[in-house]
């Protein structure tokens, strides 16, 4: 075992020695697919262990919802996938919490478990699903959790540095082959739900130019391959290919993207390795880790966390329907969002680009539409800034790419530092961060912020 899994292991088991202390708690998470994740893997957990708990979700803890929680006198609350940024507002409140996140601290407590406290890194190595995974381990026999462990970690990105999961997230991996396995495949989204054809023409992230967005040409190219979709084989998904017709089509794919002109960045990523839950049902959206994932977005995004977390609970009537009903709007709403983008453009700047959605985008999955068209309309050169309208000001997410942390980019830092001058809360991680900043402070965050991320990369 590495140090920082001991480590993170032995600190897991103090706070559950401190939550088995107690017959009900708060629980508060984080709405993205990590936090849904987080919080179903702490209730299981729980349950099990006979303790009872209320489930509460935020899309970010802010000096507000912590006032609040502590007027309500839980005895104990547990974070997760959340907290880390927030210990001061938690302490000066009294809330007895232990602490279950991955985000970078911002001061400390007795019952943290966070990896950057243990020498591992947030964004990459290890998430709030896999920081609760270990917790709950901790709590009584889990390990089936382990699957949720990695939609979440997959729903945060955590596989981009490396094209797939490493470090503490690979442990966790590897150490529970009984229930989810990585499977090298083409990494279109899509590969249990969806028709082949819809696979292609929806592809986004690469972005397929000439397929992506244009169903003809992609029923064309397949036909070209030699897949023939008379009207009943027009349905066939990916999973409902044989091995040999996979291989083929992936070889012809990556042909067509070097004949395209695809950057060899872009052409590796169309294959990649993906993660399979064993005991989920093939063509469900749960049978794969990238899918689940965003089937869980689509219910916390869109303020349905609890119907996303009852999915991961087992609930596969109601929950699981209305969760697909979400699911088809987020799609919707992605491919919007990116139109937007390529529509209106990315304003660069010497070390940033920005675009601002105003109220086109909702605020919630600006980052999701950001990330995006980091790939496709954006310059991976610049880190790209997006604003949205909030209630309560403008919310900002920012996204990088490896390379530029490497040279010394932390998205979280700068926009910490900024919001500190300007009013203003923000945080996250090197790669990816957001923040909420006032109303008519736009332009004045844009010049610091590009200032700032000057600074960084020297
Ligand atoms: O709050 P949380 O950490 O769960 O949010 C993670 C978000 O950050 C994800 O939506 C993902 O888009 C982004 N991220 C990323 N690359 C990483 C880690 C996170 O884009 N390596
Ligand atoms: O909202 P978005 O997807 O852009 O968030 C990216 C990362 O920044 C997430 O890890 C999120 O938890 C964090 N964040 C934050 N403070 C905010 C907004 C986002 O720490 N005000
Ligand atoms: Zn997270």
């Amino acid at each position: 075992m590495s140090d920082s899994m001991s480590m993170l292991a032995e600190r897991a088991g103090e706070c559950a020695r401190e939550i088995r202390k107690y017959d009900e708690v708060q629980l508060v998470s984080h709405i993205d697919a990590d936090g849904i994740t987080s919080g179903a893997i702490i209730a299981k957990a729980l349950e099990r262990a006979n303790i009872g708990y209320d489930m509460k979700f935020v899309k970010q803890l802010d000096e507000n919802i912590i006032k609040e929680l502590a007027d309500t006198n839980p005895e104990l609350t547990i974070f997760t996938d959340l907290g880390s940024g927030q210990l001061e507002h938690i302490t000066k409140y009294g809330l007895h919490s232990i602490v279950s996140d991955h985000h970078r601290p911002q001061g400390d407590t007795g019952f943290h478990l966070n990896p950057h406290l243990f020498g591992a890194n947030g964004s990459y190595e290890i998430s709030g699903s896999g920081t609760t995974f270990i917790l709950a381990t901790r709590l009584g026999d889990n390990r089936d959790l382990a699957d949720l462990a990695i939609v979440g970690c997959i729903g945060d990105m955590q596989y981009r540095k490396y094209g797939k999961l490493v470090s503490l997230n690979r442990m966790i991996l590897e150490a529970n082959p009984e229930s989810v396995v990585p499977k090298t495949d083409l990494s279109l989204f899509g590969k249990q739900t969806r028709p082949v054809y819809k696979m292609l023409q929806y592809s986004s992230d690469p972005y397929i130019p000439g397929l992506t967005g244009n169903e003809d040409a992609c029923i064309d190219f397949l036909s070209g391959v030699g897949l023939q979709f008379s009207n009943d084989e027009k349905w066939r998904r990916w999973i409902d290919l044989s091995d040999g017709d996979r291989k083929k089509v992936t070889s012809s794919i990556l042909q067509y993207a070097m004949q395209k002109g695809m950057s060899s960045y872009n052409i590796g990523r169309l294959v990649s390795e993906g993660y399979i839950l064993l005991s989920e049902k093939e063509g469900t959206e749960m049978r794969d880790a990238s899918e689940y994932s965003t089937l869980l977005n689509a219910t916390g995004r869109y303020m349905q966390a609890e119907v996303g977390m009852k999915v991961c609970m087992g609930d596969r009537g109601d929950a699981y329907r209305e969760a697909q009903n979400l699911l088809h709007n987020h799609r919707r709403n992605l491919v919007e969002g990116l139109n937007f983008v390529k529509d209106n453009g990315i304003t660069e700047l010497s070390h940033i680009q920005y675009f601002d959605a105003g109220n086109t985008i909702p605020e919630t999955i600006v980052g999701i539409v950001a990330g995006m068209s980091h790939y496709s309309a954006g310059n991976r050169r610049l880190p790209i800034i997006a604003f949205a309208d909030k209630e309560d000001g403008y919310k900002v997410s920012a996204r990088g790419t490896q390379e530029l942390v490497n040279r010394g980019l932390n998205l979280s830092d700068a926009l910490s530092i900024v919001c500190q001058k300007l009013g203003g809360a923000g945080g996250g991680h090197d790669i990816a961060a957001g923040a909420t900043i006032p109303f008519g402070k736009k332009e004045e965050f844009i010049e610091k912020l590009n200032s700032t991320i000057a600074g960084q990369l020297g």
